[in-house]
């Protein structure tokens, strides 16, 4: 088995933390447990672009349960976690790509070392492997059943493909599903930006003026979470607060718009001394980085994902995680209970792409409806939640017109 990993003698502490994971997330467990018995991915192969964390550790190990043949490699250069892809090498026996800190070359080579095994599903955190495929490997398309995308950037990015008649299979948008992005990108990216934050600066949230730009779903989960802290939060998007303003009273800026070079030179240059500034977004690029670099006459790594700018007026200014998701960069991504309602998605969809790919179009498709509400139910039962169902009464008014006053 091929592999590139930092190094194989990580193990042991990855599986230990990669059971932690498990113990947290029983939905995706049950439905590995199926897959022991059912085989429904026996021999396809799947190649995943993800985030490698305990928590894509237990989903491969789901697929591979299910009968697929997998292989992972990294959806971004910082957020690998080694010791777990240590483990899935030695204990689980998948075929690992991925240092945290390699350079965009190797992060290249990692993603054609996927490709190469001619996947019929492709499994995307940010689209990388889709979009490699499009652009140099097109030959691969005829074995590929379809691919699913984890993200809101990547759907993005499948999204105008498929806009523009290119798109080469059909595509599952996981993300689009209620128990994804209602909860991971919301609660998930909450909690886990504050804690990355936190480990690369343990500076003080409350009083702090908190920056967020971009509030979609992750955005008003950090605010929400931020304001919990103690912060001052101010929201940086369309009819709220110009970040031209915002760059005067910062403390702490974060971006989470999917967009690009949001906070920009003029920006940096009217900050206060001492700023921080971070991205929780999927690409590196929210941040003009370059601009930065332009303006400051050194810099120099003060503390683990922290680097102070000198700017040439004297004035600091503190870059954490290279302008890459912080969350995954300085902390370790969600937490598990969050990510098993979304890699159950990732599981249940490369099953129902196994029993349904002949039927599906070159399109981007949302997640069937009973798989989305299947895992809610799950979801609910393991947490000993119990709920309401409609009476047969109730189902008929709702679908009916002629009931009035
Ligand atoms: N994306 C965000 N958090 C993650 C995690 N813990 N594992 C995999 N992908 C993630």
């Amino acid at each position: 088995m091929q592999y590139h990993i930092k190094n194989i003698g990580l193990a042991k502490k990855g599986k230990l933390r990669i059971e932690w994971a498990s113990n947290n997330m029983p939905v995706l467990n049950l439905i590995k447990e199926r897959f022991k018995k059912e085989k429904p991915l026996k021999g396809i192969r799947i190649a995943a672009c993800l985030h490698v964390t305990t928590e894509s550790a237990n989903l491969l190990s789901t697929l591979k349960a299910g009968g697929a043949e997998t292989i992972i490699c990294a959806s971004n250069p910082l957020s690998t976690q080694d010791e777990v892809a240590a483990s899935m090498v030695k204990d689980d026996k998948i075929p690992v790509f991925a240092i945290k800190g390699e350079d965009e070359k190797t992060y290249y080579k990692h993603i054609n070392a996927a490709l190469d095994t001619r996947p019929n599903i492709t499994m995307d955190d940010g689209a990388d492997l889709v979009s490699t495929i499009h652009q140099k490997r097109k030959g691969l398309a005829k074995d590929i059943f379809a691919g699913t995308e984890e993200t809101t950037t990547g759907v993005i990015r499948l999204r105008s493909l498929e806009k523009k008649g290119l798109l080469l299979f059909p595509i599952i948008a996981v993300n689009d599903a209620d128990t994804k992005h209602m909860f991971d990108n919301r609660y998930g990216t909450g909690q886990s930006t504050i804690d990355g934050i936190t480990r690369a600066t343990n500076k003080l949230l409350a009083g702090a003026n908190l920056i967020v730009c971009g509030y979609g779903w992750c955005g008003r989960g950090l605010a929400m979470r931020a304001r919990g802290a103690g912060a001052i939060v101010h929201v940086v998007e369309v009819a709220v607060l110009p970040i031209r303003e915002a760059s005067k009273i910062g403390d702490i800026f974060v971006t989470l718009t999917g967009d690009i070079n949001v906070i920009r030179k003029e920006h940096f240059l009217l900050m206060k001394n001492g700023a921080v500034v971070a991205n929780s977004g999927h690409f590196n690029v929210e941040l003009d980085i370059k601009a930065l670099e332009a303006i400051s006459k050194s810099k120099k790594q003060i503390r683990d994902f922290t680097e102070e700018y000198t700017l040439r007026s004297g004035k600091k200014i503190y870059l954490l995680g290279q302008g890459r998701l912080i969350n995954l960069a300085a902390a370790e991504g969600h937490p598990a209970s969050v990510m098993d309602m979304s890699f159950a998605n990732q599981a249940l969809c490369a099953e129902y792409v196994a029993r349904n790919y002949k039927r599906l179009e070159c399109k981007v498709y949302k997640v069937p409806n009973n798989i989305d509400e299947g895992i809610a139910a799950l979801k609910l039962r393991s947490m000993g939640i119990k709920i309401d169902t409609l009476t047969p009464e109730q189902k008929k008014y709702l679908a009916s017109w002629e009931m009035g006053t």
